[in-house]
């Protein structure tokens, strides 16, 4: 049984897929992730963001690995932990100019079909329930009011001892949504047989437990 869990940057996908797959013996596929490594790899290289056949030969050339820890999951580049590194600010506004190539997302999509097919995955990202996973057996679509995920990211970038501005952070996520959601191939939207689920207000454990549910009466 494969999960989706797709939906606009800072809605929680992650903490929540992390818990699901935990308590379902599943493994967690961060997709956003992913991204964010190739991205993080051509900022290293000088390769520019808007050179698709570029960026999608350094896919092929770089090697990236997601660890499940129990301390959380782990991201390799290279096999060197980058699990920080790819949440730098300079990453998450860049990241969507790099996901919106087709050929880089074509080669991604190959990856992430490949991780699905060897176990029971609980993967999240934006295109997971419309296109890499179209069979999953449970799909939900995750969101919040853009005023919560801005709090919830900047709550989690001061508990993390960062600089964080409220009103640039939600301006961030607005934009990043509003790429992810214009761009041509697999934009971020909810699938058709998706169950929406808004996290506002919700605690984690409430939403996780409402997924579970939904896998239950998929059982
Ligand atoms: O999930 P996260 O916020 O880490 O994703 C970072 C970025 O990666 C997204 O804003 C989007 O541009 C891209 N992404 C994507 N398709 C996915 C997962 C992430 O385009 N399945």
């Amino acid at each position: 049984m494969n999960i989706a869990i797709d939906g606009p940057a800072g809605a929680g996908k992650s903490t929540v897929a992390q818990l699901t797959a935990k308590h379902l013996g599943y493994t967690y596929i961060d997709t956003g992730a992913m991204y964010r490594a190739l991205t993080l790899a051509a900022l290293h290289e000088g390769v520019s963001l808007s050179d698709e056949e570029e960026l999608a030969s350094l896919l092929d050339r770089i090697s990236i690995g997601l660890q499940q820890q129990a301390s959380g999951q782990r991201v390799f580049l290279n096999n060197r932990d980058v699990t920080e590194e790819i949440r730098h600010p300079d990453v998450s506004r860049q990241v969507s100019l790099v996901a919106k190539h087709p050929k880089v997302r074509e080669k991604m999509m190959v990856l992430q079909r490949k991780l699905a097919g060897q176990e029971s995955v609980v993967m999240d990202g934006r295109d997971i329930g419309t296109f890499v996973l179209p069979d999953a057996e449970v799909k939900v679509f995750l969101t919040a009011s853009i005023e919560e995920r801005a709090m919830r990211r900047y709550k989690e970038m001061l508990e993390k001892g960062h600089d964080a501005n409220l009103a640039d952070l939600q301006l961030e996520i607005q934009l990043r949504d509003k790429t992810d959601s214009d761009r041509e191939v697999a934009p971020l939207r909810c699938a058709e047989d998706a169950t929406i689920l808004d996290s506002t207000g919700m605690t984690i454990e409430q939403v996780v437990s409402r997924i579970i549910e939904l896998c239950k009466n998929k059982t």
